[in-house]
């Protein structure tokens, strides 16, 4: 039995103790911080309370089909791992081990620019697919040669995240003395060492890695760019709407857009060439005060009209979680911090760990609601709150209402078809 089999861990909330206990309190903090109040990251989690299910009694659902396709790839569950910047720090070759977990899963891993270990590294290390997400730290010569590498080592997709002007303000970094911390200069460090001293075993590991990663994928003149202020580095090198021509022209692949808001960036994500979006506040790391992701979702779909594929992030932590997102119309989801944590508890084990208890809760939910495929999933299966119900979200279509009595299921409430009525009247 291994540290992250039950009973020690049942669900991801355990994963994220044993990470806890596992890393210097710099790095959990890192993983588990969010920018200023902390509201948006609490917000995407606590928002998938106010959805509840209508599941369908007495349905055989002996076999749930959880396969689906993103971007015309088949992954055998609808989550992805989104991607997670430094994971080097959190298990000796974290990206390498993290994709490898993902690949036997029969999922994708998307490698952050900002990671520890080369692409090709990441992507020999897995079966499955890999995204590569971009920034441009470094400035565009930087970036386009990172695009290179990640085509030649074989991503299925550019990641591009937009949402990342500037990094948030995350006021654990400062308190823990993340700065200090990279400086290099030992009188600086020496208030904040002692954290590193109370967890020997990642220590000792950390050290057997090499000790302090540096940015594998951000090649500068004089080699890979060392641990620096990430903040820094992010504030000179932001994305823009202009530079997607030359981004565009230099992949000639896939191209998905991460951070998108409203239904204006969607719409713009896709002027400049997105068969993707992902609805993602960055995990409430960037923006504090942004709306969760699950209630600009309908938002954004309503925008896209199925122009380009509607992913989301942003506070997964259950597989109940997965399943209303994808009833609410996500075609997939990404997680962040449930793997990292898994990630930080275990290595492999952990993030396989965390993909297998939100694959078996995926499961069992689907089959309680009697649903047999990911595929059928969709806002039947749902009450959002009347609070909800605004212009935003949508009052369903007469044509959908229709559909939805043909299919024998529950009408929707009085107030809604008369609303729909007065609307389509
Ligand atoms: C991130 N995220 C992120 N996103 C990105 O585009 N590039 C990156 O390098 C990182 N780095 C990063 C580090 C850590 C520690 C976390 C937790 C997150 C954001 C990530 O891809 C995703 O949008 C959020 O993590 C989703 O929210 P949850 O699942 O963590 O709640």
């Amino acid at each position: 039995m291994s540290r992250v089999d039950p009973p020690s861990v049942v669900n991801i909330a355990d994963l994220r103790l044993i990470a806890k206990k596992r890393l210097p309190r710099v790095v959990f903090d890192y993983i588990d911080g969010a920018a200023d109040a902390e509201w948006t990251m609490r917000e995407n989690a606590r928002v998938f309370d106010d959805v509840m299910f209508r599941p369908r009694s007495a349905v055989a659902t002996s076999n749930v089909d959880l396969r689906t396709t993103v971007l015309g790839e088949s992954i055998e569950l609808p989550l992805i791992l989104a991607p997670v910047g430094s994971s080097r720090l959190f298990w000796p070759r974290g990206e390498e081990v993290a994709a490898r977990a993902a690949g036997e899963a029969g999922t994708i891993y998307t490698l952050s620019t900002l990671s520890g270990c080369p692409v090709r590294d990441v992507k020999a290390a897995t079966h499955g697919p890999v995204w590569y997400q971009l920034y441009l730290v470094g400035g565009r010569d930087v970036a386009l040669a990172g695009i290179e590498r990640a085509k030649n080592a074989g991503c299925s997709a550019l990641v591009v995240t937009v949402d990342t002007p500037v990094a948030g303000m995350r006021e654990r970094d400062v308190r823990n003395g993340t700065k200090e911390l990279v400086s290099g200069a030992p009188f600086t460090m020496l208030p904040f060492v002692a954290q590193f001293l109370a967890r020997p075993r990642w220590l000792a590991a950390f050290l057997a890695d090499g000790g302090l990663m540096k940015f594998a994928n951000v090649i500068l003149k004089d080699g890979p760019m060392p641990y620096a202020d990430v903040a820094a580095a992010l504030e000179q090198s932001m994305v823009s709407w202009a530079d997607f021509q030359w981004i565009r022209d230099a992949w000639q692949g896939p191209i998905v857009v991460k951070g998108v808001h409203t239904a204006d960036d969607a719409r713009q994500s896709i002027d400049h060439g997105a068969k993707a979006v992902v609805v993602s506040n960055h995990g409430g790391r960037q923006l504090d005060g942004v709306a969760p992701t699950l209630c600009v979702l309908p938002e954004v779909l309503a925008a896209v009209k199925g122009e380009a594929e509607v992913l989301l992030d942003g506070g997964i932590r259950r597989g109940s979680d997965v399943v209303k997102a994808l009833c609410l119309g996500a075609r997939a989801v990404l997680i962040g911090r449930a793997h990292a944590y898994g990630l930080g508890a275990a290595g492999g084990a952990g993030v396989a760990r965390a993909i297998e208890i939100l694959r078996s809760d995926i499961v069992r939910t689907m089959k309680l609601l009697g649903c047999a495929s990911v595929r059928d999933l969709d806002r039947s299966f749902i009450d959002i709150p009347p609070a909800w119900r605004n212009d935003r979200f949508g009052t369903p279509t007469l044509d959908e209402i229709d559909r939805l009595r043909v299919h024998g299921r529950r009408p929707l409430s009085q107030e809604i078809i008369d609303s729909a009525r007065r609307r389509d009247r």
